[in-house]
């Protein structure tokens, strides 16, 4: 069973997706952090805040073909700088296009898995039994994602993140590349007034209601 989780920053789609491959028995992508690698990467080579070199895009491309997927550290991958940076390489066809394949081998292999992004239910896996999509108001997803960083120790001011939180929402709603929107068939779960327990006991009933219809046919 391929299960696809999208929906927008800090909506809470990672815990859900990592709680529903233990209750599954399947195993787990993080999609962002595949961008997220390709941005941080970025931000090393041109030794700089902002990601602007002529041949950006060739760079990204290059970074995204010959990424080491088994190496990915979500710690550092986690910051707001790497999180603008993904957003932005996500936005080049070329670097969708070159981790297009790791995402859909990993989602096809034998028994089946949980995927979470942005266009997972609409572009990787459209044929996934399925397909929810997460939300929560900008507000709530804000202050969870102040919690989590300042749990790893990170000073952070939550009208700072709720900015960043917007603008990375417009950046990806109205990426030409991408596809952040619902897949066909998906079902919509709004996680703002849902602590982590409800928010995935939720999740698994959409899960089951998911299969039981595909099984009725
Ligand atoms: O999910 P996360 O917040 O880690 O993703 C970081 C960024 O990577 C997103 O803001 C989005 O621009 C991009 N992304 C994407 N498609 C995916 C996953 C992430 O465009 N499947």
């Amino acid at each position: 069973m391929i299960i696809a989780i999208d929906g927008p920053a800090a909506s809470g789609k990672g815990t859900i997706a990592k709680g529903l491959a233990q209750h599954f028995g399947l195993p787990y992508m993080d999609t962002g952090l595949l961008y997220r690698a390709v941005g941080h990467a970025l931000l090393e080579q041109l030794n700089a805040p902002d990601l602007s070199a002529p041949d950006l895009v060739d760079r990204a491309e290059e970074l995204a073909r010959n990424l080491d997927v088994t190496r990915l550290d979500p710690i550092v991958l986690g910051a707001a700088d790497v999180a603008m940076a993904a957003a932005k390489v996500a936005r080049i066809p070329r670097v969708r296009a070159a981790l297009f394949e790791v995402q859909t081998d990993f989602a096809t292999q034998d028994g089946g898995a949980v995927l979470d992004g942005r266009d997972i239910g609409s572009r990787i896996c459209p044929q996934a039994e399925a397909k929810l999509f997460i939300t929560a108001s900008a507000q709530v997803r804000a202050a969870r994602r102040t919690r989590q960083l300042q749990a790893q120790g990170i000073e952070v001011n939550e009208a700072h993140v709720l900015d960043q939180i917007r603008l990375r929402d417009e950046s990806d709603k109205e990426n030409p590349a991408g596809a952040f929107y619902p897949g066909e068939g998906a079902l919509l779960l709004d996680t703002s007034e849902l602590d982590i327990e409800a928010a995935l006991e939720a999740a698994i009933a959409l899960v089951n209601k998911a299969t039981d219809q595909g099984m009725d046919g």
